[in-house]
């Protein structure tokens, strides 16, 4: 159990409180009969919610060296929770700054350096967070929005994909991203004939050169053009195309997220094998390819590990190849639950509070669905400490969760849960709060959950 100690004095639910040890020494805390609901938690094997008050006396480190036993011991509080909860609203989203950049570190060993890393900004939608990665090294961005583009390029990003096709006003949108933030190069997705004579005309008439990736469709028929003479056709049209510069390839291999990681494994080489294939057609057609980009969390270390080097081997082919993992930043449980091989702390947490108990064995949370990501089933929410509870009902507001342990829960109880998908969670939320040293410190405003900034 991660944790951290902290020293409490003080008194709970009519018991006094001393040192004791809330973390996993349950045996301990078995041992004090005036905790009646620390003991509680104890018999059931999992952290209780407790409501602390504020620390009063001294910090361990002003204690005497030799502590006494057992109730002497420091109450340890688990990672997630903070101090000066009763100061913040709910429903909250909380972001643990190092624990991000904990898993920028992580992602960039994933990659094999920054060069062959292009983290996708949809994830955190936060200048904060951009400016994390530029101190990490990472200098390449994904983007699948105008609006987070630009938040990217405003934080100091210089090299931003859009994942996206930017299509009808899209086209002018890019054209003013180029315009305005000069020191940046942007690039967007062409999968056909018809966007791309728009994004040229665009182009032409603000008098920039946009940069493109020829989008590939490799299964999930999502977007994209399927690898195959059409494509060829198209990535040539690319490449005399007026006000149009060339990227490369991308290939978003989303539909592969088995968490059976042998199957994946195979799933995903086969895509690696299509995709070769295609970049040897172009090669052998004489057209340049600068870059691949390829692949989303689950995907993204089998393309950091085998990609340029089965063109190598194969083909004789040196191609940069960049990976494009978002969820990583923050991570979330739904993605862990598939990407069981891979591992990322838990950055994000949502925070809520008991509003009422309805029933004897019910408590409402003040988290609906407009604080997070409704489009999974549930549970959207896996909470600390209530891993038996069951959620019965959601409205826009409010959770109402089944749980026998309702009594140890009265209202006010602040919880704490991680979210099944953080990406939609995010883009709920106006502003998160950053969360350092157990204490939430600022709230950050999520600036491209805009749909449009100033572009
Ligand atoms: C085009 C594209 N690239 C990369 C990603 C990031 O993938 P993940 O969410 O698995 O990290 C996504 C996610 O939706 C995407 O659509």
């Amino acid at each position: 159990m991660e944790g951290r100690s902290v020293y409490r004095r003080g008194r709970m639910a009519g018991c006094r409180l001393r040192r004791l040890s809330l973390g996993m020494r349950f045996g301990d805390a078995e041992r004090l009969p005036e905790t009646r609901t620390l003991a509680l938690a104890v018999r059931r094997n999992r952290l209780i919610p407790i409501c602390l008050p504020p620390p009063v006396g001294p910090r361990p480190e002003k204690l005497p060296a030799k502590l006494p036993a057992v109730e002497e011991q420091p109450v340890t509080t688990p990672w997630y929770a903070i101090e000066n909860a009763a100061e913040v609203p709910s429903p909250a989203l909380l972001i643990y700054p190092e624990r991000v950049e904990e898993n920028l570190r992580r992602m960039i060993a994933m990659s094999g350096g920054v060069a062959g890393l292009r983290p996708h900004v949809k994830t955190h939608k936060l200048p904060q967070i951009v400016a994390m990665k530029l101190g990490a090294g990472i200098e390449k961005f994904k983007a699948s929005t105008i609006a987070e583009a630009e938040m990217t390029a405003a934080a100091g990003g210089r090299d931003i994909l859009i994942a996206y096709q930017c299509v009808g006003p899209g086209a002018h949108r890019l054209a003013r991203l180029i315009q305005t933030f000069p020191k940046t190069h942007f690039s967007a997705l062409v999968d056909n004939g018809g966007t791309l004579a728009e994004l040229s005309a665009a182009a032409v008439a603000a008098g920039v050169e946009m940069t493109l990736y020829l989008d590939l469709n490799v299964g999930m028929n999502r977007t994209g053009i399927e690898p195959g003479d059409e494509a060829v056709e198209l990535y040539r049209e690319l490449t005399r195309t007026g006000g149009i510069r060339v990227g490369g390839l991308h290939a978003y291999d989303g539909h592969l997220h088995n968490p059976d990681s042998a199957q994946l494994a195979a799933d995903a080489a086969e895509v690696r094998d299509r995709v070769s294939e295609f970049i040897g057609r172009l090669r052998d057609e004489g057209l340049e390819i600068p870059r691949l980009i390829a692949g989303g969390t689950p995907t993204s270390p089998l393309w950091a590990a085998h990609g340029k080097q089965e063109l190598r081997d194969r083909y004789g082919i040196e191609l940069d190849v960049e990976v494009g993992a978002g969820t990583t930043t923050l991570w979330d449980f739904g993605q862990a639950a598939e990407s069981t091989d891979q591992d990322y702390l838990n950055a994000a947490v949502l925070m809520a509070r008991v509003i009422s108990r309805p029933t004897r064995d019910r408590i409402c949370l003040d988290l609906g669905h407009k604080a997070v990501a409704p489009e999974m089933p549930q549970p959207r929410v896996r909470w600390f400490t209530l891993e038996d509870a069951e959620a019965l009902l959601q409205n826009e507001e409010h959770l109402v969760l089944r749980t026998e342990r309702a009594d140890e829960y009265p209202v006010g109880t602040v919880v704490y849960g991680i979210p099944r998908h953080i990406c939609p969670t995010v883009a709920l939320q106006s502003e998160v709060v950053c969360v350092r040293d157990a204490r939430a410190v600022e709230n950050w405003p999520v600036v491209a959950r805009a749909r449009r900034i100033t572009i």
